[in-house]
């Protein structure tokens, strides 16, 4: 996707466990001439995973393996090792629901970024949106952070408001904050990368 006359880019991997709506965003931002980075990979712990099909549609290669009855280390292990043959430099989750193992986390550290969906340090961990509106939020929002050992507790690069309205439901909330999250993570990630060169 890199054209001749442009820096070379960055090769990022983007982990996923689900629907990829992300991981799509990312995708067709790295088509655009100016972007920072080619994706080279895409990595699933669920071989079911909808974004990988995508992916493969776009010409993306994808590796898949389930972490069912696999300790975390080694799946971990595996998923670092397919990310490294496919010469990934950065990783990039994107809706990964795997809580990593430290050795993970300290390996990809200052080259891996994840996207959360709330206003960190609000809400870190699941049911984001449902605890935005029962704390009486005016506002929950996405956040685009660095992977540190610790959960959702990297440091925040950016993030984006998304106001809760009156009879405001977990899905309707979840929905918009992912208008959100599309145009906020591929940005986040350039800026990343050329602040990084
Ligand atoms: C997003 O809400 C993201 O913030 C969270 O998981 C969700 C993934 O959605 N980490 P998708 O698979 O990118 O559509």
């Amino acid at each position: 996707m890199a054209d001749a006359a442009s820096p070379a880019r960055t090769r990022v991997a983007i982990f996923i466990s689900g629907r990829g709506s992300n991981m799509a965003a990312l995708l067709y931002a790295a088509a655009l001439p100016d972007a920072a980075y080619d994706v080279v990979l895409v990595a699933a712990n669920d071989p079911q995973a909808e974004g990988l099909a995508l992916a493969e549609a776009e010409g993306i290669p994808t590796f898949a393996l389930s972490h069912k009855g696999m300790s975390r280390a080694d799946h971990d292990a595996a998923m670092d090792e397919a990310a490294r043959n496919a010469g990934a430099e950065f990783i990039v989750l994107a809706g990964y629901m795997r809580i990593l193992t430290e050795g993970f986390a300290r390996q990809w550290q200052g080259r891996m970024l994840n996207i959360h969906p709330s206003l960190l340090p609000k809400y870190p961990g699941l049911d984001t949106h449902q605890r935005a509106i029962e704390a009486g939020d005016s506002h929950g929002g996405v956040s685009v952070h660095l992977v540190t050992p610790e959960l959702d507790a990297g440091q925040v690069l950016a993030q984006i408001k998304v106001a809760i309205r009156a009879g405001e439901t977990a899905d309707s909330l979840a929905e918009r904050v992912r208008f959100a999250e599309h145009q906020l993570y591929p940005r986040v990630l350039n800026d990343y990368l050329r602040m990084k060169r």
